[in-house]
């Protein structure tokens, strides 16, 4: 174990994802295991700027692990992407005798700690938590898993209605670049088709598949689509050329938004967060920085963190296939 490290600071950045407590737990919980010190900070690198930290021990996260959002509160700081505001927060953690970092969020999370830890040679370690699972070097991210339950469960419930009015219905989920969501939970909930960035299906084949499943008998169907799709037209422009094309259709839409980024985290991303803080805390404390902490096969695996944030997380082409075979 190094003998530099002795306080640790945690924070929580970009969008949240259910997960997050249960790692800020974890983090907290093996610092206190190795008998260092642990600060929260609030808000992200906008709190290290501002010096909102605040120490947490081992009962500070009590009766959080269920619990979805952060304790820590999120932000996108501006302040953070100038120098001025490094230094500023740079100098916070000098004063307050902070000696590493764990940042826990996605790839403009990563890339602040790449560019901190460049600068000042500063320890940091990232933990993978978005809901859009678009991370390089690791399966899984924090709340990937409990946002497709929420999604799943939503469409489940679209499915009852859909079915009993015979309506097509577009269900638009979050994924800004990634398809992630969508191909996963669209399997695991029957949809017809599934709209990803990756892949780019055009509108003619789109409108081939709904023709095929009507004539296939089918009298209600479920249209999963990716926020970040390629196909050229937001969700409302697609109902109404799908109704111009295919009056026989009566279309909804429905737009799932932030409900996928709130809720209690499911079990695998509480043992996922879990596994990753405990690895990120040790790590730093054997000397090891500039990683991200992910699971790869089922097992905690580093990666660089340059390689984390430029490498791109690909679609499972085998999960397009069998996508394409459910809905024969
Ligand atoms: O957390 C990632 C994400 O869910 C994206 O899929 C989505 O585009 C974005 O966050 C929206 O975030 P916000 O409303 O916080 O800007």
């Amino acid at each position: 174990m190094s003998k530099n490290i002795k306080k640790i600071g945690v924070l929580t950045s970009g969008g949240d994802s259910p997960g997050m407590n249960a790692a800020i737990r974890s983090v907290v919980r093996t610092c206190a295991y190795h008998n260092i010190e642990c600060i929260g900070i609030y808000r992200g690198y906008q709190g290290m700027i501002e010096g909102d930290f605040k120490e947490m021990g081992p009962r500070s996260v009590n009766n959080i692990v269920n619990k979805g959002g952060t304790i820590l509160k999120s932000a996108r700081s501006k302040e953070f992407m100038t120098p001025e505001g490094r230094q500023r927060a740079h100098q916070n953690l000098v004063n307050a005798n902070i000696d590493a970092l764990v940042v826990i969020g996605g790839d403009g999370t990563f890339t602040g700690a790449e560019i901190f830890n460049n600068e000042f040679g500063y320890p940091v370690m990232g933990i993978p938590g978005t809901i859009d699972n678009d991370i390089f070097g690791t399966s899984h991210t924090l709340g990937f898993d409990t946002a497709l339950n929420t999604v799943v469960d939503c469409i489940d419930k679209i499915r009852d209605t859909a079915s009993s009015h015979n309506r097509l219905f577009l269900v638009e989920v979050m994924g800004r670049d990634a398809g992630h969501i969508a191909l996963n939970a669209g399997i695991g909930a029957g949809a017809e088709e599934i709209l990803i960035p990756e892949q780019d299906l055009g509108l003619e084949r789109l409108l081939d598949s709904l023709k095929r499943s009507k004539a296939s008998g089918k009298s209600s169907s479920i249209v999963v689509i990716a926020e970040g799709d390629k196909i050229g037209k937001n969700v409302f422009e697609l109902k109404d050329y799908i109704e111009e094309n295919m009056p026989e259709y009566d279309i909804r839409v429905s737009v799932l938004g932030h409900m996928q980024r709130g809720g209690s985290p499911s079990c695998y991303d509480r043992v996922l967060a879990s596994r990753l803080g405990v690895k990120a805390v040790e790590s730093l404390l054997e000397g090891k920085s500039n990683y991200m902490v992910g699971i790869l096969n089922d097992k905690v695996a580093l990666t660089p963190l340059e390689n984390a944030i430029k490498g791109h997380s690909e679609i499972d082409r085998e999960l397009l296939r069998v996508s394409d075979i459910m809905t024969t």
